[in-house]
Order: structure tokens, then C-alpha cells, then sequence
């Protein structure tokens, strides 16, 4: 069987972005996209996983060669690898590598994007991306994601949203809001990705729910790309109304361990 990535990564660094092309609007992306490094150690700590049912929509169940495209600290891969599958993990920030090599020491990791992946042709059954394919440039994208399926291969993309049909949950969404909005997944991506690769689409809904403490929902909140690129000042303001919240919420005061749910949409996309 044909070796997707060679045994010794290809390294890039930060500065030899083979991304979206820079205008002064995407340059802001290429920092956020980038800003993932420096909270490589807490993103793997306090960002939940996947369900075992939505990444086995995904891949389906035999175990295959499975490309996990913007792996990030391995959050997907784990979930991948304990399925069986033969795993290869890309991602532009070494930082994140890092994190995921030392937690998955048997799964091959390259430094690269999506624009530009550095695996073979015609070498992986399914290209999966956990939270990252809106960083993706989506023309580019789908050229290099087609060059490395085999035919009839598959890309699954899946998001976790936190759950804001839970009143406190919805009340840390208002806070944030003006922050996060315009960052967050939606169809546009999928529908996007998928008209570049002419793929038919199938979805499912599933979910998942993170046992943490207070401190670690506001951590969470510190590993997203927004959070991670603001000026101190006001990082530290955000974060402090985070808590305020936590403590005075109905839901939530005095409580050590929370339940902080979260819905999962997966999507699979078969080129045609
Ligand atoms: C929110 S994290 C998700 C990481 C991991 N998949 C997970 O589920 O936890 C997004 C990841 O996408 C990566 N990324 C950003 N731009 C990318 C690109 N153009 N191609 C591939 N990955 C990219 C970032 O470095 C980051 O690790």
C-alpha cells in the first residue's frame, strides 16, 4: 500500500505560508489561523473531543487511510486512531504538531495546509477536518484534497457549536458574541467545499458534553483565535466577565464541575 506522507515530514515554518493569498483582509486570517501555536498546550487541555458515532460517519468503519487535515493538537486524530484507522496528521502550526506527537507518538505528522498538503496522490481513503476546514482556501482547498483521494475516497468535516439552548451556556454565547461572530463554522464552508469538489453531501447530528471546572471554561474561551490575538488588556477583560458570569449565573454558582454540552454536525461530502 502506497505510504501517504514520507517517514521524515516535510517542516515548514510559519513565514513559508502556502495558504490563501494575502490582501490585507487576509492577512488578519492568516494571523488568527497561525495564532493556534501559542495555545497549543491549553487547546489540548481544555477543547472537548468528537463523538465516536459522528467521526464513524465520517470515515465509515474499516479501517482506511485517513488524512487529518488541520489536526491541530490530535483532538480529531485520537478519536480516529482509537477506530483503527492508519492515521496522517497536517497542520501549519509545529506547536500544535507538537502537542499531538507527544500525546499520538505512532501517528505520522507534516507540517503543511490545506492549500498545500504534503501527501502523495491517489494515497488516503478519507480527508477529515475537526473545526478547521473555515480556514481553508476553499479553491485551492478542494484541488489539493481531490489530488490525494483515491477514487471514491471521502471528506467528512465536523463541527462542535456549544449548545446554547442551555440557558447559561446561551448567556456565555451573548458575551462573547460580538467577538466571535463571523468565526465560527457555517453551511457557507461545507456548501462552498462542496460546489468546488461537485460532491454530493450527507449530514448527521450528534453532541457531546465536557465535565470542567470554571477555570476551564475560561481557558476554553482564552485557545479561540479571536481571544488568542487580542491585546492583554483586553483579553483580561473578556476573561474577567467570563467569570462574573460563571459566578453569579443561577446555573452555575458555587459549582466546581459544570456540564458544558456541545451539538456535533458532521458532513460528508463524495466527489462525484
Ligand atoms: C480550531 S483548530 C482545530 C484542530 C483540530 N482539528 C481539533 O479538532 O481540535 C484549527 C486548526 O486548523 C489549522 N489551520 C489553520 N489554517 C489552516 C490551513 N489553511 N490548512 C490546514 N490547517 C489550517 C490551525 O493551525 C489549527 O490547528
Amino acid at each position: 500500500m502506497k505510504d501517504p506522507v514520507p517517514r521524515t515530514p516535510r517542516r515548514l515554518r510559519a513565514s513559508h505560508w502556502t495558504g490563501p493569498h494575502l490582501g490585507p483582509a487576509d492577512a488578519a486570517v492568516r494571523a488568527r489561523a497561525l495564532s493556534f501555536g501559542s495555545v497549543a498546550a491549553e487547546y489540548a487541555a481544555l477543547r472537548p473531543g468528537y463523538p465516536d458515532d459522528a467521526v464513524a460517519f465520517l470515515t465509515g468503519h474499516p479501517p482506511r487511510h485517513v488524512l487529518d487535515l488541520g489536526a491541530g493538537t490530535g483532538l480529531l486524530t485520537d478519536v480516529l486512531v482509537r477506530a483503527g484507522h492508519d492515521v496522517v496528521a497536517v497542520d501549519p502550526a509545529p506547536e500544535m504538531l507538537g502537542e499531538l506527537t507527544s500525546r499520538l507518538p505512532g501517528v505520522r505528522a507534516a507540517v503543511g495546509t490545506a492549500e498545500a498538503i504534503p501527501v502523495e496522490d491517489a494515497s488516503v481513503d478519507a480527508v477529515v477536518a475537526g473545526q478547521a476546514a473555515h480556514w481553508f482556501d476553499p479553491a485551492p482547498a478542494a484541488r489539493e484534497i481531490r489530488r490525494v483521494l483515491r477514487p471514491g475516497g471521502v471528506l467528512g468535516l465536523v463541527w462542535n457549536t456549544r449548545d446554547e439552548r442551555v440557558p447559561w451556556v446561551a448567556a456565555l454565547g451573548e458575551l462573547i458574541a460580538d467577538e466571535a461572530r463571523g468565526h465560527e463554522a457555517d453551511q457557507g464552508v461545507v456548501d462552498r467545499l462542496a460546489a468546488e469538489l461537485s460532491a454530493d453531501v450527507q449530514t448527521t447530528e450528534s453532541g457531546i458534553v465536557q465535565t470542567v471546572g470554571p477555570e476551564d471554561v475560561v481557558g476554553g474561551i482564552a485557545t479561540r483565535s479571536y481571544v488568542a490575538l487580542m491585546d492583554d488588556d483586553r483579553r483580561a477583560a473578556l476573561l474577567s466577565e467570563i467569570r462574573g458570569l460563571l459566578a453569579g449565573h443561577a446555573a452555575t454558582r458555587g459549582r466546581q464541575s459544570l456540564h458544558l454540552p456541545y451539538v456535533t454536525r458532521a458532513y460528508r461530502l463524495t466527489p462525484r
